[in-house]
């Protein structure tokens, strides 16, 4: 009965008695605090006080998961950092054992590296980053990755992380330790120096947490498996603790196409936000605001808004902020538009996503298929999926879903996300595969879905399930009928010719038999029977399966 617990912490014992109202004579308190009082206690929070606090919501909830969060930020942001760059990745991964429940993660890229400058900001402040303000498909998107990881080793450890970079082969690599001031949400260099480092750019970070490494579904080595997956350009390297070594070669010699940034769609801005942007913009009319910070607003548009929302295309953005923007609002949202451009999106691709499964996992049956781009909320995004069948793929249990948002494996919280809720509400009975109501379908079968987006709706900080919007479960769900429609009929044309052989061996086993019967009735040599048996022998071969 957790809900009838009682509010305060000394009312540990649960009582279901009525409790008489409080009596003064009987029940002296102190005296309760006047708002002068809470005011000395008023103050602000840093956000790094608040996620120290609340690290769960950044991934860091437990130690087995604390080393895979802090592994993918840094994989994330090197991969993020080779692509923007135009760099073909190769990355290096190490964890080491210091003691059973302390690890030390490194990750080391060959990307372009980071100024000196900016190296305290990155790893020694939470919300900081080059993604947040931008609409484009990247793998980090709020800026509190690599600043939460560093963050969680300081706190569970007291040391601080250890970053070399380097930007250009002429110029020596910075060596930096760093540790976060939680109360400022500031960062505190512990040693800085110039050093000779073997590599001519990239960079190379070292955390140390407590953590546990652990194999299997949730672990570093699956993040890896799948990441390699994803990201046919990347090369691996990776290091277990003990001293296993794999290497994931890249399939492909050329980065994906580079996603290009998109403005934000004016049907995807909340009030606020577009109360917000007209306070801030550099823009001095209406019109010019509109048709600049958004994208699909030509200047016929832009009037036109402007004359259902009763406002002159002339007048100033910064007045409107204050008096008339939930007109400007409704006008945006009743005025058709154009929807926005989607060649900001870069899928994986149906043919190299096929490739990556097969290479990754032997079945019997493969297939993929990617959608058209479509729109969330004035947002972008595309969704395709692969599957596998039969082969070693085990035949017990439920389905193998494998969710990827901007190539990223996403490995935890899978019933929150919209991926799973919409691979169990395809009916996978049509297309021959088992599937009890309200669960993931069973049999030998591996699900592959990637949701690629300029803005990925999270339910969390965390990122690890994606939001159920409408728009996105309905494109999951075609995606996925049309891989299960495929698999529909191979497994269909598999029955068919199973019953086939089936029938098969089933006559051929009577033939002798009724060769001999007719021999019986028709008194003909046994030379005669054998060619009347090898007659319906060759019959039966020839029989289409
Ligand atoms: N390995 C790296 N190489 C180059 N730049 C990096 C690297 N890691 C982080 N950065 C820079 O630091 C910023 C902050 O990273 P992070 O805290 O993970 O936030 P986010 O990835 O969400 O922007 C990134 O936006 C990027 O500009
Ligand atoms: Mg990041």
């Amino acid at each position: 009965m957790s809900t009838a617990q009682p509010a305060s912490d000394e009312n540990t014992q649960l009582e279901l008695v009525t409790v008489p109202p409080a009596d003064a004579s009987t029940h002296k308190r102190a005296s309760r605090a006047s708002a002068q009082a809470m005011a000395s206690h008023q103050r602000e929070i840093s956000v790094s006080e608040f996620f120290s606090r609340n690290r769960h919501l950044l991934g860091f909830d437990n130690p087995r998961r604390a080393l895979l969060t802090g592994v993918k930020e840094a994989v994330d942001n090197s991969l993020d950092a080779c692509e923007e760059a135009g760099i073909l990745p190769s990355i290096r991964v190490i964890i080491e054992r210091i003691t059973d429940d302390r690890y030390m993660m490194i990750v080391e890229d060959n990307g372009p590296g980071i100024i000196k400058q900016q190296i305290p900001n990155i790893f020694g402040k939470l919300l900081y980053g080059s993604k947040f303000h931008r609409l484009k498909m990247s793998r980090g998107q709020q800026g509190i990755g690599i600043s939460a990881a560093s963050m969680y080793g300081q706190l569970t450890t007291g040391k601080p992380t250890h970053i070399i970079s380097r930007t250009n082969p002429r110029r020596p690599a910075h060596q930096y330790e760093i540790q976060i001031n939680t109360t400022r949400n500031k960062p505190e260099i512990v040693n800085e120096e110039d050093i000779h480092w073997e590599r001519d750019r990239g960079t190379r970070v070292a955390i140390e947490m407590e953590a546990r490494y652990l194999r299997g579904r949730q672990s570093v080595d699956e993040y890896l498996r799948q990441t390699a997956l994803a990201n046919p350009h990347l090369q691996l390297h990776y290091t277990t603790p003990d001293g296993k070594e794999t290497l994931y070669p890249n399939s492909i010699d050329e980065l994906p196409p580079e996603p290009l940034e998109v403005k934000p769609h004016p049907h995807g801005i909340e009030l606020g936000i577009l109360m917000k942007m007209l306070q801030g913009t550099p823009h001095r009319t209406l019109q010019g605001f509109m048709t600049q910070e958004f994208c699909r607003v030509s200047v016929r548009v832009a009037k036109q808004i402007c004359e259902h929302a009763d406002l002159t295309p002339n007048a100033r953005p910064r007045s409107i902020a204050r008096e008339e923007s939930d007109r400007l609002f409704k006008a945006i949202n009743t005025t058709k538009l154009m929807k926005p451009p989607t060649d900001c999106i870069v899928p994986i691709g149906e043919g190299l996503l096929l490739q990556s499964l097969e290479k990754n996992l032997q079945a019997d049956f493969y297939t993929s298929t990617t959608r058209p781009p479509a729109v969330y909320r004035g947002n972008p995004f595309q969704i395709e999926a692969a599957l596998a069948f039969g082969g070693d793929i085990p035949d017990e249990g439920p389905t193998q879903l494998m969710r990827f948002a901007n190539r990223v494996p996403l490995q935890y919280q899978q019933s929150a996300c919209a991926i799973t809720k919409s691979l169990i509400d395809v009916d996978w009975r049509n297309y021959r595969v088992s599937q009890s109501s309200g669960a993931l379908p069973t049999g030998p079968l591996v699900v592959v879905v990637h949701l690629a987006s300029v803005w990925v709706p999270f339910t969390s900080e965390s990122k690890e399930a994606v939001a159920n919007y409408d728009e996105i479960a309905k494109e999951i769900r075609l995606t996925l009928q049309e891989c299960g429609r495929r698999l529909g009929e191979y497994i269909g044309r598999q029955k068919r010719v199973a019953e086939a052989a089936r029938k098969k061996s089933y006559i051929g086993q009577y033939i002798g038999h009724i060769a001999a019967a007719l021999q019986d009735l028709t008194n003909d040599s046994d030379a005669q029977r054998q060619q009347m048996e090898n007659q319906l022998r060759t019959m039966l071969e020839r029989s289409r399966s």
